[in-house]
């Protein structure tokens, strides 16, 4: 048993659920006329003289399979498709899923009729795709830094095919709100805050920490449900396009840390462990969605107490969102290091449960584009982290 002392918790985060902390994050700093964002890198960049392909062989086939997986947006998918902007996903009943703000009539929800629902899910919608917009620009700056950073060429070249991957996600988001949504929402407060720190951080692991695991974990998960969820037709191709190439991308990361975490020291896991958290409390509040709350003329302070407080139950989406991050920490040793932090923090915000489904270091054959029965699995995947969330495993 180690003596080490549990890592401190860093910015106030003592307290997961500090309502005060979560509303400073969104009102401050937001300028909605921002055009240009600077964040210092503090990162060396790195050459290595060493080009062996293939000495790292599980990245070396990844970045076979990248060249072979590349697509076209413009061009594989058909952008003539009309979309009514109200129909494209509709995500009344996972937005209605949450008892104690339907049914309770102290809820500032409980008068809504179908109007206010109806506006509530696009305008839910076109704030999804924008932040998932906003999070693909992340992940091209931190696949060029990774390209810069990483000491190997194996990991070099592939980082270089998910840069062009990132370019097109960012280029089929943007694309389908401005044509499709009539436009979008500007960045969210806590994702913003939470590509800076990726960004900002001097280790080279820890942008592939904060993307490759966390941001596009989660984004891997929740393009899954979208596209199980939705009919749209163009949406839904987008979706399995872009999935496809996340799957790879959860998997270099998930490949490439678990070697360099072998020989780290305990201190060094420890803020690795703080990292991720710090990531997860991130994510989790930017989908308390503040911005829609605000646009429909809700308190949000009221709002952002009440989801924060309903039973776990309720909250089956928002959980589900960590169906890939938990289990792919999990297969990092992150979990239970320093005495097991972590799976006590991931404990008490409800999403410990996922642990024990299959982690992403190989599901990216799954999503494959030659793959025949991509909705199958993708729905049997959907359904498997239900049952979890559910507790009905
Ligand atoms: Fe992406
Ligand atoms: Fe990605």
């Amino acid at each position: 048993m180690s003596i080490v002392d549990k890592p401190s918790n860093r910015s106030g985060y003592d307290d997961a659920n500090d309502v005060d902390r979560i509303m400073d994050i969104a009102t401050a700093n937001t300028n909605p006329d921002e055009i240009i964002h600077i964040v210092q890198d503090n990162a060396d960049a790195i050459f290595t003289w060493n080009y062996d392909k293939g000495e790292r062989a599980k990245l070396d086939k990844l970045y076979e399979k990248a060249k072979t997986s590349q697509w076209n947006a413009t061009t594989d998918l058909d952008w003539s498709i009309e979309v009514d902007p109200y129909e494209a996903l509709n995500l009344q009943a996972e937005l209605q899923m949450d008892t104690t703000l339907t049914d309770d009539p102290t809820s500032p929800l409980y008068k809504w009729g179908d109007k206010e629902w109806r506006e509530f899910g696009h305008q839910s919608v076109k704030w999804r795709l924008s932040q998932f917009m906003h999070g693909e620009q992340g992940a091209l700056l931190c696949t060029a830094k990774i390209v810069e950073t990483v000491p190997w060429i194996d990991a070099k070249y592939y980082a270089a095919t998910q840069t062009i991957d990132e370019a097109r996600h960012v280029e089929v988001f943007a694309r389908y709100l401005d044509e499709k949504l009539n436009g979008g929402y500007p960045i969210n407060p806590h994702l913003r805050l939470l590509l800076d720190d990726i960004i900002n951080d001097s280790e080279w692991d820890m942008t592939y920490l904060g993307m490759q695991i966390m941001v596009e974990g989660l984004a891997l998960a929740a393009f899954g449900f979208m596209h199980d969820l939705t009919e749209e037709p163009l949406l839904k191709k987008l979706l399995r396009y872009v999935m496809s190439d996340e799957a790879r991308h959860v998997a270099f990361g998930v490949l490439s840390l678990q070697e360099v975490y072998q020989d780290m020291t305990l201190a060094e896991i420890q803020h690795r462990q703080e990292f991720a958290f710090e990531a997860a409390l991130r994510m989790r509040d930017r989908f308390l969605q503040q911005e829609v709350w605000e646009y429909m003329g809700v308190d949000t302070r009221v709002m952002t107490e009440r989801m924060l407080n309903a039973p776990e139950e309720s909250k089956v989406f928002q959980r589900m969102l960590f169906s890939k991050i938990v289990p792919n920490c999990r297969k990092l040793g992150l979990l239970d290091a320093g005495e097991g932090w972590l799976r006590e923090k991931f404990t008490e915000i409800g999403v410990i449960e996922f642990e024990h489904m299959p982690d992403t270091g190989a599901e990216f054959i799954d999503y494959d584009l030659t793959e025949q029965d991509f909705e199958g699995k993708s729905i049997q995947k959907h359904q498997a982290a239900a049952t979890v969330a559910l507790g009905d495993s």
